[in-house]
């Protein structure tokens, strides 16, 4: 079965293709230059995941299309930097910009909580139209500093529950058994027959 997903980030990507399977045939958007940006301008997301999924199945209404809209939410923070996760320290931000500025943000607080989850929205849609909005979180701490290589975003900064290595510590068959997104994909997988 063939799935486009709603994104340029490669390391979504091999999250998918790894989490779906050889029965699945992924391809994301980086080498679909005449597609327009997408404005993630919705609230939660819920809203986000099906904005970018909607968008790209109206120009590729024969494909199935996934769309992720995933992040963190620390409570410390009231949430933040929840739908802001890739912008978190700017337009163009880098991972490593907006750990940064994770660890800055709580560096301002006296014994911040650091209880936080990671969420993640899967849409899948096709014709223009959507056929599932499945949903899934991860709950753990923030580290008391960024540590490890593997991974992409926040990994560094997030031990979840019942671990004591950083996501981006653990090899990738873990980080995939327990993350955000093996949990929504895992309620999307009976829908698409895997
Ligand atoms: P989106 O592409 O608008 O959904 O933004 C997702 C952002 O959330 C990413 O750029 C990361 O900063 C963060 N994020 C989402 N999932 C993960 C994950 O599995 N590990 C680390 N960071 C993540």
């Amino acid at each position: 079965m063939k799935i486009l997903l709603a994104t340029r980030n490669r390391h979504k990507t091999r999250e998918f293709a790894d989490l779906l399977g050889p029965q699945f045939q992924v391809t994301d958007l980086s080498n679909e230059h005449d597609l327009p940006e997408i404005a993630e301008t919705g609230s939660t997301f819920e809203e986000n995941a099906a904005i970018k999924a909607l968008a790209v199945s109206r120009v590729r209404p024969k494909e199935l299309v996934i769309a992720d809209d995933s992040g963190l939410e620390v409570d410390a923070l009231g949430g933040a930097p929840g739908i802001c996760s890739a912008r978190f320290a700017g337009d163009r931000a880098t991972d490593r910009d907006n750990v940064e500025k994770l660890f800055r943000e709580l560096e301002k607080l006296h014994r911040p909580r650091r209880s936080a989850r990671f969420r993640c929205v899967i849409v899948i849609a096709h014709n223009g139209k959507i056929l599932k909005a499945v949903s899934g979180e991860s709950r753990g701490l923030i580290a008391d500093s960024p540590r490890g290589e593997n991974g992409f975003g926040y990994d560094p900064a997030f031990v979840a529950a019942g671990f004591t290595e950083t996501f981006a510590e653990l090899p990738a068959e873990v980080k995939n058994r327990i993350s955000h997104r093996a949990r929504a994909l895992e309620k999307l997988r009976e829908f698409l027959g895997g």
